[in-house]
């Protein structure tokens, strides 16, 4: 189950602890030795990949949903409840992309928030924000009491806390912004970590989950033949009704349709990629015999640090995360997984490392997610998309929203998250040229290439070369074989960059991602990349 990687640590890497004020080497990656580095989520791996079929003909459906996420799984649930006839559309498998790689923390606690939410969306709007997130973990629970999910489902305090003095003051504004607003929010000094902070902000009454359990749980449910198909790529979304979705296997049509893809594919409309970036952040899943964690906890301070302990069959694992940065951003990713090690080995003195994994999270503008109509002029076509760092409450928001809207009913919260409300000043026109043709199918070139090309190029290394003005992405693999691909995003043209903890080719405008053999990893690009047969 495990991605094997082969790291060459032939660099010496300087990473800063904040926490301690000091810089330090790391030892390990002064040796030009290769080392075995696997990454894979614990909720892939301790629960086998769905199998749900590939759309193979035509069909028509009622609603039809993009994305087999939280999001859209709990949207197709709560609209099949309505009697409609809808169908969920997966390029991979349900639950493996975003919602296979959380931290699984399900909370009206976003971080510092709600004070910022008020200064800059005023009372009423952030008031929306925060009943629509504490509706979501009631929403959570009443799905999970109701078709008997078993998800490792546990109630917990959540908490943001601090090790610098200067942020208490920030904390006790934020306490005073959430009680106003009705959270179940207080200030508190006691904490159950391996260190102590010096306060901290506990919201009662949250919880966590193992989000794939969760969400096959809900899938499940959808026993209809058609309700979903897996493997299954949305290119393009026709406009005007019924909508014509063009897959790489068929075409569905739908009278509505919602896009829950992560990051919204279709240019035309929406503008989503002026109005979000994305980040990736990083997870390290660790035993200890050192006392157990209480609670969920993230910090105010720099750099951000997340904890929770998620039960496993050999015992409590401690998931410590963090690490953010913009997607493609910055030289080597490898790094960000030796920073959590490190702080780990701060933390406890015996910390066994068994599962590495990173996500990547849509960041809107003002930081409120987009949900509902994709754009004031598509009356059937719906989105759910910006979640931030907190899906787990914003995709279950945006379930509750759209199936609302989608039948006709009221809903308190669609103001503040309405995906409309800001307009970008950049003209579109440029992008919806670019964005017009899609295809997934493979060009293959032939391509001849120097030598002295890729002999500096390591075993496990990906690099960009020139040859002729022409730009080429080359990755080695451990056993010396080459595979090249253009390092040119195929969403709208920007230069790929190599992580090499990942081992794919992420762009950093909008943040798609590829396999080193040109495969979509995530969207909003729908197009693989073109690969070259090398000769050298
Ligand atoms: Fe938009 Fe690459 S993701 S150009």
């Amino acid at each position: 189950m495990y991605e094997n990687i082969y790291i060459r640590y032939n660099i010496v890497q300087k990473v800063t602890d904040k926490r301690k004020g000091d810089a330090f080497t790391i030892d390990t990656f002064n040796q030009s030795v290769e080392k075995k580095f696997d990454t894979q989520s614990y909720w892939i791996d301790s629960m086998p990949l769905t199998c749900f079929p590939k759309l193979e003909s035509n069909i028509h459906v009622d609603v039809a949903i993009v994305g087999g996420g939280l999001c859209g799984i709990t949207t197709a649930v709560l609209l099949k409840q309505a009697g409609i006839d809808v169908c969920v559309i997966e390029a991979k498998t349900v639950a493996q992309r975003t919602t296979g790689h959380t931290s699984a923390k399900i909370t009206s606690q976003h971080n510092l928030i709600y004070n910022t939410l008020i200064s800059n969306f005023g009372m009423e709007k952030a008031r929306q924000y925060a009943e629509a997130n504490q509706a979501a973990i009631e929403k959570i629970k009443r799905l999970i009491n109701k078709y008997n999910i078993d998800c490792d489902f546990s109630p917990q305090n959540a908490y943001v806390y601090t090790e610098n003095e200067n942020n208490i003051t920030k904390l006790e504004k934020e306490v005073e912004a959430a009680l106003k607003l009705g959270l179940p929010a207080h200030f508190t000094t006691q904490m159950y970590l391996p260190f102590s902070p010096k306060g901290g902000m506990c919201f009662t009454g949250q919880a966590q989950f193992h989000p794939r359990k969760y969400v096959v749980g809900l899938a499940k449910t959808l026993d209809h033949p058609n309700a979903i198909f897996e493997k299954t790529r949305v290119l393009d979304i026709s406009e005007g009704t019924p909508h014509t979705l063009i897959t790489e296997n068929g075409k569905v049509t739908a009278n509505q349709v919602i896009v829950t893809s992560h990051f919204p594919f279709i240019n035309r409309n929406g503008l989503y990629f002026i109005k979000m970036h994305t980040e990736r952040s990083y997870i390290i899943g660790l035993h200890t015999k050192q006392p157990r964690i209480q609670g969920m906890y993230i910090s105010a301070d720099n750099p951000t640090r997340s904890f929770r302990i998620q039960r496993t069959s050999e015992g409590d694992m401690v998931m410590l995360g963090g690490e953010s940065h913009r997607t493609g951003n910055g030289k080597s990713t490898f790094p960000h997984y030796a920073a959590l090690e490190h702080y780990a080995k701060i933390l406890y003195k015996d910390p066994r490392i068994l599962y590495r994994w990173s996500t990547q999270d849509c960041i809107p503008l003002d930081n409120v997610p987009y949900i509902g109509h994709y754009s004031d002029n598509t009356e059937t076509l719906y989105v759910g998309t910006g979640f931030k760092k907190w899906g787990m409450t914003s995709a279950t928001v945006a379930a509750m929203i759209i199936s609302d809207l989608i039948l006709k009913k009221e809903n308190p919260w669609v103001d503040v998250f309405n995906s409309s409300r800001a307009t970008p000043k950049a003209s579109a026109t440029q992008f919806v040229m670019q964005g017009a043709a899609v295809t997934a199918n493979y060009v293959t070139r032939a391509l001849t290439l120097p030598t002295k090309h890729v002999e500096d190029i390591s075993y496990g290394e990906g690099k960009i070369v020139t040859h002729e003005g022409e730009k080429v992405g080359i990755y080695k693999d451990n056993e010396g074989k080459l595979h090249a691909v253009s390092p040119i995003c195929t969403h709208m043209g920007c230069q790929l960059k190599w992580n090499d903890a990942e081992k794919s080719w992420d762009c950093s405008c909008h943040g798609s991602r590829f396999t080193y053999q040109g495969d979509v990893i995530e969207s909003p690009t729908v197009k693989a990349l073109e690969t070259y047969d090398i000769e050298l």
